[in-house]
């Protein structure tokens, strides 16, 4: 007997996050299968899309994708929604034992960042996909910290004001938190801060984000670019615009020329910067929205990690 080869999944929140990730599951070559576009609006482009492409949708929400005929198939649901909706959401999904990998920053789940600390969450019925801020620095981070100890690590996200929607506007405050929060759990931080900016330049510009890292004592420079370059060689495998934008700057402070900081008092050591760029793939909104690719690459490539180790350890043929 041949096994199905393919792995059926459900979008919930049919916005830019929710269209974007569509259109890449549908571009893509297996083993995901949409089964399902869930939204709450009938107007939505996102629906009228998914159904021009052939997807099922329903606007009913969660109770729509409950009574689709084709539920009980469905493996894993992806949430880009908001905080708010998800909880919501994960109260009606978490009985049916479906998996839930989500985009907003409702951080039920375990943070995951895929090229950090997939392995770490595989089974997590739930997992959280941090933020895109998050996906696009705490892997910068976490390649610092194989070097030394950061004692103190903050990012500044600039996202063009045109691609944040809604259910994005509705989440700074869990942007910060979350981002924060994974810069030290997944990233390895000892302090963190995160900052989001909504750029409104128009033409709209790419995304773009800073890290900057203090890591005490003596870091040996040379190892902190090539861990960096390799992390970022590494996402590329699944964000081919995202990139340093120049090399990465080191600057030294001594115990005679210390940093100083209001919460912690002198700093000696160094100060590592890296100057990134996402350049987006344009599946839905245009190349300055890399917000979206990098969210919705890595959950895309998340649920394919899921859906493969599923299937060997099933012991399915594909
Ligand atoms: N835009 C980004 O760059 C970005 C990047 C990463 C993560 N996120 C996160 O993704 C989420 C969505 O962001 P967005 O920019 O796509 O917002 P959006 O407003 O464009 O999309 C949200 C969609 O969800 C739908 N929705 C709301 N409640 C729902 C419910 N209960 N059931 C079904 N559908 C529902 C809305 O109708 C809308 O279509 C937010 O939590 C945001 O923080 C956004």
């Amino acid at each position: 007997m041949q096994h199905n080869p393919t792995w059926p999944v459900a979008i919930i929140g049919s916005g830019n996050i929710g269209t974007d990730l569509m259109i890449k599951i549908l571009r893509g070559d297996g083993p995901l299968q949409l089964a399902a576009m869930v939204g709450i609006d009938p107007d939505s482009d996102g629906l009228a899309r998914a159904a021009r492409m052939g997807v099922p949708t329903t606007a009913e929400g969660v109770d729509g994708l409950l009574n689709m005929p084709n539920f009980s198939d469905i493996k894993l649901v992806f949430d880009a929604t908001s905080a708010g909706a998800h909880r919501a959401n994960w109260a009606r999904l978490q009985p049916t034992g479906v998996r839930m990998l989500d985009l907003t920053p409702a951080a039920i789940g375990p943070y995951c960042v895929p090229v950090v600390n997939l392995d770490e969450h595989l089974h997590a019925q739930n997992l959280n996909m941090v933020t895109c801020g998050g996906q696009a620095t705490v892997p910068i981070v976490a390649a610092v910290a194989e070097c030394g100890i950061v004692s103190y690590a903050e990012i500044v996200s600039s996202i063009s004001a045109k691609s944040a929607g809604p259910g994005t506007r509705a989440n700074i405050d869990e942007f910060i938190e979350t981002t924060c929060a994974a810069l030290q759990s997944v990233g390895g931080a000892q302090r963190s801060k995160a900052v989001m900016i909504l750029n409104p330049a128009d033409p709209p510009l790419l995304m773009r984000n800073t890290v900057y890292c203090l890591v005490g004592g003596d870091v040996d420079q040379a190892a902190v670019e090539q861990h960096i370059d390799a992390m970022v060689t590494r996402i590329n495998t699944y964000v081919p615009g995202y990139r340093l934008k120049q090399r990465v700057q080191f600057e030294s402070f001594t115990s005679e020329n210390p940093l100083y900081i209001p919460e912690t008092g002198k700093f000696s050591g160094t100060r590592v910067t890296a100057m990134l760029e996402v350049t987006g793939a344009a599946h839905y909104l245009p190349a300055y929205a890399g917000n979206l690719d990098i969210m919705t690459s890595a959950a895309k490539s998340t649920a394919e990690t899921i859906a493969h180790r599923t299937r060997e350890t099933a012991g399915a043929t594909t």
